[in-house]
């Protein structure tokens, strides 16, 4: 047994768990705050949603012993809360509910999507509620409730409240001390328009420790791009288009994306495209992105610095990957293996960091609860 110390809305507790209780469990039965219902227990439906230090998070897939000394919120926090209070009319009102067994994390996720995003449409509300699922509704109630109070909280003229403050970032692995979080310079945005509403969209750079004009001459080479990719199995390919699959280990799930890519470079500018879309069968989800890269001197011309803009769009069972900060470290962790094996390879000092293993989400998310929580 371990101990532990937290706050449950708002009142201290402290507590003996076993390491495998998760906090799920722990709420409902040492807590006795049986609000926060358990579905699927694999972090797939979103029926266990709390706020952890302000954060949706499912508590079906933290371990209790990870809270030591953060804040929970449980759906029986928010009575004194004014954007809960406008959410559970506009869900009875709306008809956002029939058995309620969702409705606990559909509220705490809604809540979230009205502070954050007061701007949202439709289709944005139907992307960010993509990982809360209801079996009895069809959703059209529930899209309706929470657009009902952004409309009404936008027509008062209500202040957005501020976002709460994002976790910090992970500890990155000693291979990824070439990628910078906060880059000094971008690449040019890539075109946005009303067709990538909704889509995930993220920068980032890293530095391979070799000339422009080499890097460039590597990056011409998909076979060698590719084995540098965790997870990536090429199978056709020549100098403007690949095929291939793509491995991701998400928890229990193995999605296996299979697709093609086209390759756009641009030799004067040291810039390039690179568009793609494919599908995992077994989800049934559906992705398509567009990475825009561009190559700068750095240290006088003895490195490189590569700058990405990465905008994607997951559709299907698995979009709840997409969301928020998971899929920007996500982000990070996949460009930070890419760099550190083609800084490898290039080196000829070792063999790559992945060895092309699948990048595995469910790893990820263990490494961001615990840079979350300071373990
Ligand atoms: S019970 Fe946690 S996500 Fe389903
Ligand atoms: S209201 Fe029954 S699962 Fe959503």
């Amino acid at each position: 047994m371990t101990p532990i110390a937290l706050t449950v809305n708002g009142r201290k507790i402290e507590a003996l768990v076993e390491p495998r209780t998760h906090l799920g469990d722990f709420l409902r039965e040492h807590c006795r705050l049986t609000g926060t219902h358990l579905g699927c227990e694999h972090g797939v439906c979103g029926a266990c949603t709390v706020l952890i230090d302000g954060e949706p998070m499912r508590s079906c897939i933290t371990y209790a012993v990870q809270c030591d000394g953060v804040a929970v919120q449980t759906i029986e926090g928010f009575d004194g809360d004014a954007t809960m209070q406008e959410l559970r009319g506009a869900f009875s009102r709306e008809h956002g509910l029939q058995c309620g067994f969702c409705t606990p994390g559909m509220l705490i996720a809604a809540r979230d999507i009205v502070r954050r995003l007061p701007d949202a449409d439709e289709r944005r509300i139907r992307v960010e509620l993509s990982g809360n699922l209801c079996r009895c509704t069809g959703y059209v109630g529930i899209v309706n409730a929470v657009g009902s109070v952004i409309k009404a909280r936008a027509s008062k003229a209500t202040a957005p409240v501020a976002a709460p403050a994002a976790p910090p970032a992970a500890p990155l692995p000693s291979f990824v001390a070439t990628t910078t979080a906060a880059p000094t310079q971008v690449a040019p945005p890539a075109a946005t328009d009303e067709s990538r509403k909704g889509w995930t969209r993220f920068e980032e750079s890293f530095v391979i420790m070799q000339p422009p004009a080499k890097v460039w001459e590597v990056f011409a080479d998909i076979p060698l791009v590719a084995a540098c990719l965790p997870g990536v199995e090429l199978t056709e390919h020549d100098a403007n288009t690949a095929k291939g699959k793509m491995t991701v280990k998400l928890g229990p799930i193995n999605a296996g994306f299979s697709g093609s890519a086209a390759i756009e470079r641009d030799d004067q500018g040291k810039r390039g495209f690179i568009r793609g879309a494919g599908n995992d069968r077994g989800s049934g989800s559906r992705t398509k992105g567009e990475i825009a890269y561009r190559l700068a001197p750095e240290n006088e011309g003895q490195q490189t610095r590569v700058f990405l803009t990465v905008e994607y769009n997951l559709q299907g069972s698995l979009a709840q990957f997409s969301r928020s900060s998971l899929a920007q470290e996500l982000g990070r962790r996949l460009v930070g293996e890419f760099a550190g094996n083609l800084n490898a390879r290039l080196s000829g000092t070792g063999a790559p960091q992945s060895r092309n293993e699948p990048l595995s989400i469910g790893r990820l998310l263990w490494m961001w609860l615990r840079g979350l929580f300071g373990r």
